[in-house]
């Protein structure tokens, strides 16, 4: 029985890490994230993250998943200089890896730790 259940878990702990999902929002200073969403990976992409700098100065971040048509490119200091606009893009290829924040937040990590925390409680259940 008890082994049964174990590998229930783990069966469902492959499934559940196979599906990665990466933020999808604009997020602009003071409302935050615009058309909040969550996107789904194709195999072969990766999660990613612009920053949109105007100088020092952060003006906006564009989230989303990397698609066929519109992979993930990593670019720092890539400037426009049309608009004098700095971007910094990134990557990453773990669940929800792409941050709400151009900065973590304390309790972005809090949430992160807990979860993790509670994902190993379970396991050892
Ligand atoms: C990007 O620009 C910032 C600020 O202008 C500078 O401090 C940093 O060294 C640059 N980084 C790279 C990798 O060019
Ligand atoms: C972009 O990222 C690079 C490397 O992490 C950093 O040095 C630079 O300051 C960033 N650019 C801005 C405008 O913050």
């Amino acid at each position: 029985m008890k082994s049964l259940l174990l590998f229930t878990l783990s069966a469902l702990l492959g499934w559940v890490s196979a599906d990665i999902r990466c933020h999808s929002c604009y997020k602009v200073p003071v409302l935050g994230c615009v058309d909040r969403q969550s996107c789904r990976l194709e195999p072969g992409h990766q999660c990613l993250t612009t920053n949109v700098y105007l100088g020092k100065m952060w003006v906006f971040s564009n989230l989303r998943c990397g698609t066929p048509e519109e992979p993930c490119h990593e670019a720092i200091n890539q400037t426009n200089h049309k608009l004098g606009l700095i971007y910094n893009t990134t990557c990453c290829s773990k669940d929800n890896c792409n941050s709400l924040a151009p900065r973590p937040t304390a309790a972005l990590t809090v949430v992160f730790l807990t979860s993790l925390a509670g994902l190993g409680l379970w396991l050892l259940h």
